[in-house]
């Protein structure tokens, strides 16, 4: 039986480092309803380990890019700069936005070109991200460090009773794996693999080994499967049970706990973690496949609040929508070179869906069990939040109910969703395997 390709995790070596905290995004101006920022995909060098110096690709920096924070119902302009020497695109993973706005394969940037895009920002809090997205080049171009998160606030996000507190008690993990090769590089080429590029170490916010010293009882952390390829299931090294507040696009009806949360590429999620009944000194382990991922050293702490929230945010299970509704299948099938959505392989000429805004969807995704090429297939749709009807035919787990926009399938998996479109154009759905959706596991839906 064919299997997925793992690259094994490994300790890195190198000592604890404090966590890499990406910076806040300063806007280039604000007005009471407008926001303006530039973002610039540059060339880079870092040094993850003491001594070594590795050649890297950012946005405004060196690795990775920074926060950049919206406010619900604020109008963002952003200028996209292009400083490398290939085409990429800017895409905003999760946003609700018009397609011309999304930063999709179809409309690249020529290197050494900028572009303005505004849109309103209309949908609940929530931690997005974005990342390049150029036909051919986008597993290269995020494996080599192109990636960042983006804080969507609002009414309801800023009086919760949530830690808050960017870098004291609430922190972003973007979490991803990588290999150095022996001159301490990335080598995208070396590394690649037509199923799923994976590396050998996890870097947190581009940090090997990362600790963060705790100081609040409650401590919250957005998590980003932010690697090209990996599953990662997460723990807490004491086996105690983390509480899940918000998935990719909004929080959950109440926190849930879980003793494992996991991933795929591109979901993210939000936890909180109870340290109340861990000593002062004492260290508590974020895990996954048997590595460290965050070192939490529990200092003296201050009790940021003394319980966590009964109800976060009105989010039952939806409910399968009876009346105009527009239904389409797609079946996710194949491995490697021979990655399909409904037997068929992305031609950029042939739109696959046409749907109506503002017409209720449901769409069924599949990913078909065949016995010798399966894989877990991370299903994503541009454009939209989408809630779970059904997995399987059940109602989906509690923290699955929020609004998504990544799904993890497993081999044999029946998911409904249901949504609709917002914002006209052109969108993408794909595998969020970086390499199959470069290898034609993905198409096109047109919403007008
Ligand atoms: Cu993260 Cu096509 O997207
Ligand atoms: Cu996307
Ligand atoms: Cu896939």
């Amino acid at each position: 039986m064919m299997s997925e390709p793992n690259v094994d995790l490994e300790d890195p070596g190198t000592p604890l480092k404090e966590l890499n905290l990406p910076p806040i995004l300063k806007p280039d101006k604000k007005t009471k309803s407008d926001v303006y920022y530039t973002v610039t995909a540059q060339k880079g060098q870092m040094s993850f380990k003491d001594g070594t110096t590795t050649n890297t690709l950012g946005y405004n920096g060196n690795y990775l890019g920074p926060v950049i924070k919206m406010t619900r119902g604020q109008k963002v302009h952003i200028k996209e700069v292009n400083d490398l020497d290939s085409e990429t695109t800017f895409h905003w993973h999760g946003a609700i936005i018009p397609g011309k706005a999304d930063g999709g394969p179809h409309d690249p940037l020529k290197p050494h070109s900028s572009r303005n895009i505004s849109f309103t920002v209309e949908q609940p809090a929530a931690t997005l991200w974005f990342h390049p997205h150029p036909s051919g080049k986008t597993g290269e171009q995020v494996y080599e460090g192109l990636a960042g998160l983006i804080y969507i606030n609002d009414k309801q996000s800023k009086k919760i009773a949530l830690p808050k507190k960017y870098g004291v008690d609430d922190f972003p993990l973007v979490v991803q794996d990588r290999t150095f090769d022996n001159d301490d590089q990335f080598n995208y080429q070396a590394d690649y693999n037509a199923d799923g590029t994976q590396g050998q170490n996890i870097l947190v916010n581009g940090t090997l080994n990362p600790y963060i010293n705790v100081t609040t009882r409650f401590v919250r952390l957005r998590i980003l499967d932010g690697s090209n390829a990996r599953n990662f299931t997460f723990k807490l090294s004491n086996g105690q049970k983390m509480y899940q507040v918000a998935g990719d696009g909004s929080f959950l009806d109440k926190p849930v706990a879980m003793s494992k949360l996991k991933l795929s590429a591109a979901q993210r999620a939000e936890i909180v973690i109870d340290t109340n009944d861990l000593k002062d000194g004492e260290t508590l382990k974020l895990t996954a496949g048997g590595q460290n991922v965050l070192t939490m050293k529990m200092g003296e702490r201050t009790e940021n609040y003394s319980k966590l929230p009964k109800n976060l945010k009105h989010m039952k299970a939806a409910k399968t929508p009876t009346g105009d509704v527009a239904k389409q299948k797609l079946v996710l099938s194949g491995m490697s070179k021979m990655v399909r959505i409904n037997g068929k392989q992305f031609n950029p000429d042939r739109i696959d869906i046409h749907s109506k805004v503002g017409q209720q969807q449901v769409w069924t995704i599949e990913n078909k069990n065949e016995m010798m090429m399966n894989m877990i297939h991370p299903f994503h749709l541009h454009g939209v939040q989408f809630r779970v009807l059904s997995i399987n035919g059940k109602k989906p787990p509690m923290n699955l109910r929020g609004n998504l926009d990544t799904i993890r399938l497993n081999p044999g998996d029946v998911y409904k969703i249901t949504f609709k479109f917002e914002k006209r154009g052109l969108y993408r759905y794909h595998c969020h395997i970086l390499e199959h959706e470069e290898n034609g596991m993905m198409g096109q839906v047109l919403a007008e």
